[in-house]
């Protein structure tokens, strides 16, 4: 059986996103939205590339939950995004309605689904959709982390010259301008960056990657982010359709990891078939352990508002 992975939101991130699932052959696409013809005009323009992109995958737009169904992993798009002067918290009110909403048609229509939210504000969207869902939380996630992240490497490889390929790197917390892209967990070819990079330098280079939405949303002016954004999707996705157990930095439900309960965080996780397998608890030093916190505790504060 051919895996199915439904996008619901069809904008920007929504159509990048099915764009790289289908680069990859990773499955059959679904795309919904409530705007009519909006889908449906986005798969035509993708299935029309397919001869000269190289993929087979179906791709099909709709306004139908009917369509939806019985698919292995739902992508959470739908809402608005952030344009200059506004954070991620402005988009609140708005998108905990669309999410909560959208989250219990999919659950519905796909009960053995894996959920990836990605609609901002992350953290708190994605506690919301796991409510919304009824699922266990090993099944809703949010993706960030793998955002963050590819962003400080390709700025480390930028600084170095050196291949995106070869550099990895580990950002922790909300998806907040307090996120912790952690320096002691970034390497070149195997080597730390702060054997590579002077200590001033590392610090700019925190915090471009701290305000790196922000940067996007400032040049484009008419929304945020949504190619990186649409990769890192399709890197989840991949990691959960082919089972492949990878290490990545996810939204996760934590139950007493960090010793944090009932709140969703960026930690590093093993994403599988089955969603989340397990959260590691990695060394943090007093000082990343206060900011991983101190994200956590904004990101309570707002679910708390709502
Ligand atoms: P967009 O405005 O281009 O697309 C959003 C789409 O959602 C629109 O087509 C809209 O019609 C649709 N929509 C609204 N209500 C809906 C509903 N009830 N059912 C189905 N579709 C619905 O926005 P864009 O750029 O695609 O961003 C989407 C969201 O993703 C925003 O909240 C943005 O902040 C967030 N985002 C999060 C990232 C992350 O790292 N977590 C990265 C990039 C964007
Ligand atoms: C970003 O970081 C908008 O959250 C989105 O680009």
């Amino acid at each position: 059986m051919r895996n199915k992975v439904t996008i619901v939101g069809s904008g920007n991130v929504g159509a990048t996103t099915a764009h790289w699932i289908a680069n990859r052959e990773l499955a059959d696409i679904v795309l919904i939205d409530v705007v009519e013809g909006l889908p449906q005009g986005k798969a035509l323009d993708l299935t029309e590339a397919a001869p000269v992109a190289g993929f087979s995958c179906r791709i099909r737009g709709t306004n139908s939950w009917d369509d939806t169904a019985d698919s292995d992993v739902v992508v959470i798009t739908a809402g608005i995004a952030r344009r200059p002067g506004m954070s991620r918290e402005d988009l609140v009110q708005t998108n905990a309605g669309i999410v909560r909403n959208v989250t219990m048609h999919a659950a519905r229509y796909s009960p053995g689904a894996v959920v990836i939210v990605v609609t901002n504000p992350l953290d708190i969207m994605t506690y919301l959709a796991y409510k919304a869902s009824g699922f266990e939380p090993h099944r809703v996630m949010g993706m960030s982390g793998v955002l963050d992240s590819t962003r400080l490497r390709a700025f480390i490889a930028l600084e170095l010259g050196v291949s995106f390929r070869d550099v990895t790197a580990l950002v922790l917390g909300g998806h907040g301008d307090q996120m912790l892209p952690l320096m002691r967990y970034t390497y070149a070819g195997g080597i730390p960056v702060e054997q590579l990079i002077p200590p001033e330098r590392l610090g700019a280079i925190a915090e471009r990657t701290r305000y790196a939405g922000g940067e996007i949303v400032e040049l484009l002016k008419t929304g945020s982010a949504f190619y990186a954004p649409g990769g890192a999707i399709a890197e989840m996705v991949e990691a959960i359709l082919r089972d492949e157990r990878r290490i990545l930095p996810v939204a996760a439900y934590l139950n007493g990891e960090y010793g944090e309960y009932d709140v969703y965080a960026g930690v590093p996780a093993v994403i599988s078939r089955k969603g989340v397998e397990r959260i590691i608890e990695i060394h943090l030093t007093e000082f990343e352990l206060q900011c991983l916190k101190s994200s956590i505790s904004q990101v309570r504060e707002t679910l708390e508002k709502l």
